[in-house]
């Protein structure tokens, strides 16, 4: 059986006195959720606070992204060790933003998860088509491009405790979400494609959905077979509406 994930993805919002609000306001409202794994990906600067506000609370504590170098001339560059220094649960890479804007290579997220998986931390890979890439019919292609670089240098011990985030570029932060069948196919799709690579770790590692994930459309994409939880963008903003999807995938 595999825990099923709500991960918040705050992307560039929230100043360190706006992120104590969200977690007052969060923390009361997810005593009730029980079998259900709760993070915040949050800025770089609200990470130490944030650590603090959540220990001794089921909230994890995730970064948006780091470099792949042990240290080093990267001048704006933050390392794994930084971030495992400070408790910090975990780190997204290869959001389709950062792959879009910043040039975020294939190549690199495979040492990427390289050097989260050597300082211990969880590590969420988020995959995904442009809607050209769809209507193209080069959906499956495209993932497993991304996925088979990607995975190439993690053993099957970081695969099994690895998360996908399937996130169709198209549905991110337009309201245009999946729908059920696009959402299953993705990511069964990208649980075969674990699974060519070592089926024992295709069982265990979670594969997320993203991309307008909302309190009324949670519940039918995390019934879903192979959804094992959302990547949670604009909904993740304010505690009520994260709350809510966290509450759509407890037992
Ligand atoms: P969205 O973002 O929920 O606002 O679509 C999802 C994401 O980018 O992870």
């Amino acid at each position: 059986m595999r825990t099923p994930l709500i991960a918040g993805n705050w992307k560039m919002h929230k100043t360190i006195a706006q992120s104590e609000r969200f977690i007052s306001g969060l923390l009361p409202l997810l005593y009730a959720a029980d079998g259900v794994e709760v993070g915040i990906c949050v800025p770089f600067t609200n990470l130490q606070a944030m650590v603090d506000s959540t220990r001794g609370s089921r909230v994890e504590v995730y970064a948006q992204n780091m470099h792949e170098a042990p240290e080093g001339a990267f001048t704006g560059e933050i390392s794994a060790a930084m971030l495992s220094e400070i408790d910090v649960h975990g780190v997204v890479l290869g959001h389709s933003e950062r792959r879009e804007y910043f040039n975020e290579t294939d190549a690199a997220l495979a040492e990427k998860l390289l050097a989260a998986r050597n300082a211990g931390l969880a590590a969420i890979l988020c995959v995904g088509e442009t809607e050209q890439q769809r209507a193209d019919g080069q959906t499956e292609a495209v993932l497993a491009h991304q996925l088979d670089r990607d995975l190439a240098l993690i053993d099957a011990e970081a695969l099994a405790a690895l998360v996908i985030a399937y996130e169709p570029i198209w549905a991110i932060g337009t309201g245009a979400v999946a729908t059920a069948d696009q959402a299953q196919a993705a990511c069964a799709f990208v649980r075969s494609r674990v699974a060519a690579i070592d089926a024992a770790a295709a069982e265990s590692v979670r594969v997320l959905y993203g991309g307008s994930v909302k309190t009324d459309n949670a519940a039918e994409l995390l019934s879903l077979p192979d959804v094992d939880g959302a990547l949670v963008g604009g909904a993740s903003l304010e505690p009520e509406s994260f709350a809510a999807i966290v509450g759509a995938a407890a037992t």
